[in-house]
């Protein structure tokens, strides 16, 4: 069992949930993620692990309520605890070791770049992140990502930092140059965008993939995505791939392949039960 030590609301649907994992905090690697089972009848929801204290032997995971079971993870009372937490899970993130770097996030993509973000800064690199939301009350862990190194909001309405996606704002910084790699997590068309607009500079560009997860352990099969022709598993072979080799078009069909019984599960308000973690989302 692992008790929910606090809980905040990070956006209108995004709530942050610090819980009790001491084995978990105490190894843990930027990109890994868990899943998380609310009690035994419970979907299980893989999500990113946002940041970790080995100290307090917890770690952070950031939801987005989207259907029946994120909504019943971030309904859980501060002091109830989590019946499972699987992990970690996936390939650490392989981390720039010197140089520049850009961390781009999109919404709720923003706090699985954080820990990123936080290994580079830690290990010397110089770290820029742009973070996109669709209004002010959107952006998340801006705060937090600026004591890793410079910060870029990009609001699409305007409301909040510059207006646009954080495509144009990439798209610059890429123009400057000097950029040794790309981190994006996001939305599918944002990371499918991200890996267009640094294609041309020859930029590597890393993106962590949100598919559907059931085990988490290569047994399922329900996380495959399509890399340089070949099948990955997300959760074993990722969840980040090369930007520039994925395809796309695999795995935005695939993240349709439950929605009707999603639909089904989540009641008459359509909204999907899936977790956004994916890649952990
Ligand atoms: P959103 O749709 O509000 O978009 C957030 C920002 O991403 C936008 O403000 C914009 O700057 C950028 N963006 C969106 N679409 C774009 C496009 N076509 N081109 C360029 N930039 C674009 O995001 P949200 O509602 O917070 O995110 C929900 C989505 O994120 C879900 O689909 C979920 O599955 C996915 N997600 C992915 C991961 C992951 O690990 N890749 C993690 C969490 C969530
Ligand atoms: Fe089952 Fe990856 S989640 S193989």
């Amino acid at each position: 069992m692992h008790p929910l030590r606090s809980k905040s609301q990070l956006s209108p649907n995004v709530t942050k949930l610090i819980v009790e994992a001491p084995r978990i905090a105490a190894v843990r690697r930027p990109g890994q993620f868990v899943i998380v089972r609310l009690d035994t009848e419970a979907e299980r929801i893989p999500l990113t692990i946002a940041d970790s204290d080995p100290e307090t032997g917890t770690i952070t995971l950031v939801v987005q309520a989207v259907g029946r079971s994120t909504r019943d993870l971030v309904a859980l009372e501060v002091g109830h605890a989590v019946r499972d937490i699987a992990g970690p899970l996936g390939r650490p993130t392989e981390l720039l070791e010197a140089g520049n770097a850009v961390c781009v996030g999109g919404g709720v993509g923003t706090a699985v770049v954080h820990p990123i973000a936080k290994a580079l800064a830690a290990a010397g690199v110089t770290v820029t992140s742009v973070i996109g939301g669709r209004s002010r009350e959107w952006v998340i862990y801006e705060r937090e990502l600026r004591a890793a190194g410079d910060v870029v909001v990009c609001t699409d309405d305007g409301s909040y930092g510059r207006k646009g996606f954080v495509t144009e704002a990439l798209g610059e910084l890429c123009e400057a140059g000097g950029i040794d790699v790309v981190y994006a997590v996001g939305p599918v068309p944002m990371m499918r965008a991200c890996a267009e607009v640094t294609r041309p500079y020859g930029v590597h560009t890393i993106v962590s993939l949100n598919s559907i997860m059931v085990d988490g352990t290569g047994m399922c099969g329900g996380c495959r995505v399509s890399v340089d022709g070949a099948s990955e598993y997300a959760c074993i072979d990722g969840p980040e791939f090369d930007g520039h080799k994925v395809d796309f078009d695999v795995l935005a069909d695939r993240l349709t392949t439950y929605r009707d019984f999603e639909r089904g599960a989540a009641g008459a308000d359509g909204d999907s039960c899936r977790s956004l973690a994916g890649a952990p989302r």
